[in-house]
């Protein structure tokens, strides 16, 4: 009869391709069971969004299913997103704060963190998205939500609930506006906002909270960057030349950041939206490159993506299988791959 050990010298063929080890170093396998000749094991991922979580599944089958004296193989694949060491005070459920930025207006930074916080819900993963946009708040109307949160008291105070849509947790300013109030905060009042959108909000245990920026290099993400360790920042760029420019403003910022703040604010990626069309495309691939940091993807420009938003459907609902849904789960992949990667690379230091 197969032995334990044989299966997890079997499954040693098999490389976590972001974090560079065999899975069975890595200490993925978990529950091996034998019974007969009828095997059943655990994959453990870092992140339900692995993007080869498939072909892990399919590999381990086959291999453990070609050892002697096995008839029949059940793999199972689960998660658990351990969190970075530096504690988070403010919000201490919350694993990964992700912050996603651009030094301009209009690039669709919104659009794309909705859609990245769909995307990673659908895989499993819990998930929040902030909007700190606190002068143009456009997640409630990208999620389709919009009604007051409910407050409730909790052992450190008053704190609002989250409200739920597409499987995610949204909290934005927007919810406490009339449609046509506006906000004409600056410097220490800002501050004071993005905090009490962090610790007076019961966020619960998350894998990712993703936190839409305001356009540009001001109070915002600095105050940000000052209140929780940030596990990264997403960049989101177009094709355009002029973005180039722009997104770099939007990096040095963050690096300023990190030297002033002594603490590492890594950045996962560029993303490059609205590719094809006039544009073009490509101009992320190069600023990611001209920077050193990886290129996480491109989300076409298309029409689709703009009136899903407009109707509170992101796109990424439609799952991996159609052209949009399909785009911005492989970034959500690629995004939360970096983050273990960071993640375990940080551990093993
Ligand atoms: N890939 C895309 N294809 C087509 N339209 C898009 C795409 N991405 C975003 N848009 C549209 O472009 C507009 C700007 O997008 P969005 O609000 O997400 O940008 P933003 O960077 O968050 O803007 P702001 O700086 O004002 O916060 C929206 O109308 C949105 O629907
Ligand atoms: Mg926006």
């Amino acid at each position: 009869m197969v032995t334990e050990e044989q299966i997890l010298e079997g499954l040693r063929e098999i490389q976590d391709p972001d974090l560079g080890r065999d899975i069975v170093a890595l200490g993925f396998i978990k529950n091996i069971v034998i019974e007969a000749g009828e095997v059943s094991l655990t994959i453990e991922l870092t992140t339900p969004a692995c993007p080869v979580k498939e072909d892990m599944k399919a590999d381990a089958e086959r291999i453990v299913s070609s050892l002697p004296g096995v008839e029949s193989v059940r793999v199972s694949m689960t998660a658990q997103v351990r969190a970075s060491l530096t504690p988070q005070e403010l919000i201490p459920g919350v694993r990964h704060c992700i912050a996603i930025a651009s030094g301009k207006g209009g690039v669709g930074k919104s659009t794309v963190a909705c859609n990245l916080a769909v995307a990673l819900a659908k895989t499993g993963a819990t998930v929040g998205l902030l909007d700190a946009d606190i002068y143009g708040p456009s997640i409630p109307t990208m999620m389709g939500v919009r009604r007051e949160p409910e407050a409730v008291q909790t052992a450190t105070g008053a704190k609002m609930v989250p409200i739920k849509a597409h499987g995610v947790s949204v909290m934005s300013l927007g919810f406490l506006l009339r449609e046509d109030q506006v906000v004409v905060w600056r410097g220490p009042m800002l501050g004071k906002a993005v905090a009490d959108m962090l610790s007076g909000v019961l966020w619960g245990t998350l894998d990712y909270l993703l936190i839409d920026l305001p356009p540009g290099t001001g109070d915002v993400p600095m105050s940000l960057a000052q209140l929780v360790p940030l596990s990264g920042v997403v960049v989101v760029t177009t094709p355009q030349e002029v973005a180039q420019e722009i997104a770099r403003k939007s990096i040095l910022m963050f690096s300023t950041l990190e030297k002033s703040l002594n603490r590492t604010i890594p950045i996962l990626g560029v993303v490059e939206n609205m590719s094809g069309g006039i544009f073009g495309t490509g101009g992320g691939e190069r600023t990611a490159s001209r920077h050193s940091v990886p290129f996480l993807g491109s989300i076409p420009l298309d029409e689709a993506i703009s009136l899903g938003g407009d109707a509170g459907k992101p796109s990424a609902l439609m799952g991996e299988n159609s052209i949009e849904g399909g785009a911005f789960a492989k970034i959500a992949g690629a995004m939360a791959a970096r983050v273990s990667v960071l993640q375990y690379s940080e551990n093993s230091a």
